[in-house]
């Protein structure tokens, strides 16, 4: 056998999201402390690949970034199957075969959300040593109980809600707060019920607003002098119109209740990752490293039952982790009087 040092080259792709730099830093120290292998990072997600913006991650560089929040790589959205809606002509996929043989990669860890899964499981199938992680403020990678940067941004959405119940009540109004989550409303089912919404809508539900309006003037009736409506963004409604907006409109015109709307954006993706993020993506991180020390490639870490585990990246490419409407957490809340627009 070639008497080198194995190397391993690791990017984060796709939107950022707290606990990126615990991933790369579990990934990194494992693959270094315990393995001796040597770690590129690779800037800027799947562009770096093909602009060759590599450079070594030495031990030394992966000290002090655990509490860090975005991502010391650089991240974009570059799709390499899909180029051409990124305005590259190249044959990008062989762009990347090309560069990390060059660079001699032994294995790559590609961590992101369900975009890079799938160009994981692409670039599994073009012949290369792939590893995927899963992070995303969304929980909406298939395969795993829970993604990285999750906990985080409920985190911080709970904290929005929380300050949001003292102004509504102050000014007797109803309040609408849109949450990030894409299609998936997990964001929104957290952290509404963590902060005590009254109205929880969901991207996964059949939404009636009348439901919604009849539910908060019932709670005007019987004294109750403000609501809180917590809307995921994905929730279907018109294509100009954002799901505050959409929502705290119909609110007002059904209701006649004074409504205000806050979206609270990128603020979820932002900042430091909550110490259940960090471990994690350090134990995601870590893993990462044992399944290229035991040659698994075309897998992706995953936590079932908060054990930490693999699925390969062909079940994984293509599919949604999205809410059951029969959650149990919907149930319960339901059970308690939170209305989630439906019948
Ligand atoms: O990271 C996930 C997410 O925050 C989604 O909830 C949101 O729709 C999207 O990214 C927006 O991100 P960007 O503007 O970076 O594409």
């Amino acid at each position: 056998m070639e008497n080198r040092k194995r190397r391993i080259g690791i990017l984060t792709a796709g939107g950022d999201c707290p606990g990126l730099n615990a991933a790369i830093r579990g990934v990194g120290k494992t693959a270094i402390v315990k393995y001796g292998m040597e770690v590129y990072g690779i800037s800027n997600g799947f562009s770096g690949l093909v602009d060759n913006e590599v450079f070594e991650l030495k031990e030394e560089l992966l000290s002090g970034i655990l509490t860090v929040g975005g991502t010391i790589l650089g991240t974009s959205r570059l799709k390499p199957f899909k180029h051409h809606s990124d305005d590259r002509d190249e044959d990008i996929p062989s762009i990347i075969k090309h560069n990390y043989e060059k660079l001699g990669l032994d294995a790559l860890v590609c961590i992101g959300g369900n975009g890079t899964q799938k160009t994981a499981y692409l670039l599994a199938q073009e012949g290369l040593n792939v590893v995927g992680i899963p992070k995303t403020i969304d929980n909406d990678v298939w395969g795993t109980d829970v993604t990285f940067g999750f906990d985080s941004a409920v985190g911080i959405a709970t904290e929005a809600i929380d300050r949001l119940h003292t102004t509504a009540n102050s000014h007797k109004r109803v309040m609408v707060i849109e949450v990030m989550g894409h299609n998936a409303g997990w964001i929104a089912l957290y952290s509404g019920l963590a902060a005590g919404g009254d109205v929880v809508l969901l991207p996964e539900n059949k939404i009636d607003m009348n439901v919604v309006a009849k539910t908060l003037m019932e709670r005007s009736t019987k004294g109750k002098q403000y609501s809180i409506v917590v809307v995921g963004e994905g929730i279907a409604k018109p294509k100009n119109q954002t799901a505050a907006s959409f929502v705290g409109s119909k609110i007002q015109k059904l209701t006649g209740l004074e409504t205000r709307e806050t979206i609270l954006g990128y603020i979820q993706r932002g900042g430091t990752p909550s110490p259940q993020d960090r471990i994690l993506a350090t134990r995601y991180g870590a893993h990462a490293a044992e399944l290229i020390h035991r040659g698994e490639f075309g897998t992706m870490v995953s936590i079932r039952d908060n054990a930490v585990t693999s699925v390969p990246l062909s079940e994984v490419a293509g599919k949604l982790h999205l809410v059951d409407t029969h959650h149990y957490m919907i149930e319960q809340a339901r059970s308690m009087g939170v209305c989630f627009g439906t019948k």
